[in-house]
């Protein structure tokens, strides 16, 4: 059931040397290419690594939140043709947390590592430095790195009792 996935997945920053099954890989991106997007554009495009000294390097994205990749048999960076949409961020954010999802319901840990308005060193956006490094044409931005792999930490779900229950409103704020 999607809400028992959505209690349980966490995120997983730690990972097991174990490879992902290559079906597994296909299913995720298979349900990245299922996302809903704004018009039907579909301006996203993703990019899964899992050559090790690739994943070091995008690990190197930031300064800080982008290390622990270095671990992760996979990494799949969620770019969108900014051209295309002035809705993209949506648009690949939407996708990006899809592929988080699939990847639990596979019993997979996963973890977003936000790019887009990142910072890599003072001169250079880490945008820019995943796009040298992947070779990304410049009409895509990137949003996010996805690390996902088999876990190697627990983490507890979320239980229902622990839930912001007051952000809800009902028919007026
Ligand atoms: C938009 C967004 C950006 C995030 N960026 C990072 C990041 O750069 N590095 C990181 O380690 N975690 C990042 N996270 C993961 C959050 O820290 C995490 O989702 C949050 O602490 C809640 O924990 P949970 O995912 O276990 O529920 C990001 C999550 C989102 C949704």
């Amino acid at each position: 059931m999607l809400f028992d996935i959505l209690k349980s997945r966490r995120s997983i920053r730690k990972f097991q040397s174990r490879e992902i099954e290559q079906e597994k890989i296909n299913t995720i991106l298979k349900s990245a290419l299922l996302s809903p997007s704004s018009r039907s554009i579909r301006p996203w495009e993703f990019i899964a690594v899992t050559d090790k000294e690739t994943i070091g390097r995008l690990a190197q994205s930031k300064q800080a939140g982008s290390q622990f990749l270095t671990g992760a048999p996979l990494a799949v960076a969620v770019i969108a043709d900014h051209t295309l949409s002035d809705v993209w961020v949506e648009d690949a954010s939407i996708a990006a947390t899809i592929i988080q999802l699939a990847a639990q319901d596979l019993g997979l840990g996963s973890c977003w590592i936000q790019i887009r308005e990142r910072a890599h060193t003072e001169e250079k956006t880490a945008g820019d430095y995943i796009k040298e490094l992947l070779g990304i044409p410049e009409k895509y931005s990137v949003e996010c790195l996805i690390a996902i792999g088999y876990p190697d930490e627990e983490k507890k779900p979320y239980e229902e009792d622990m839930l912001q229950n007051q952000k809800l409103h009902i028919n007026k704020f």
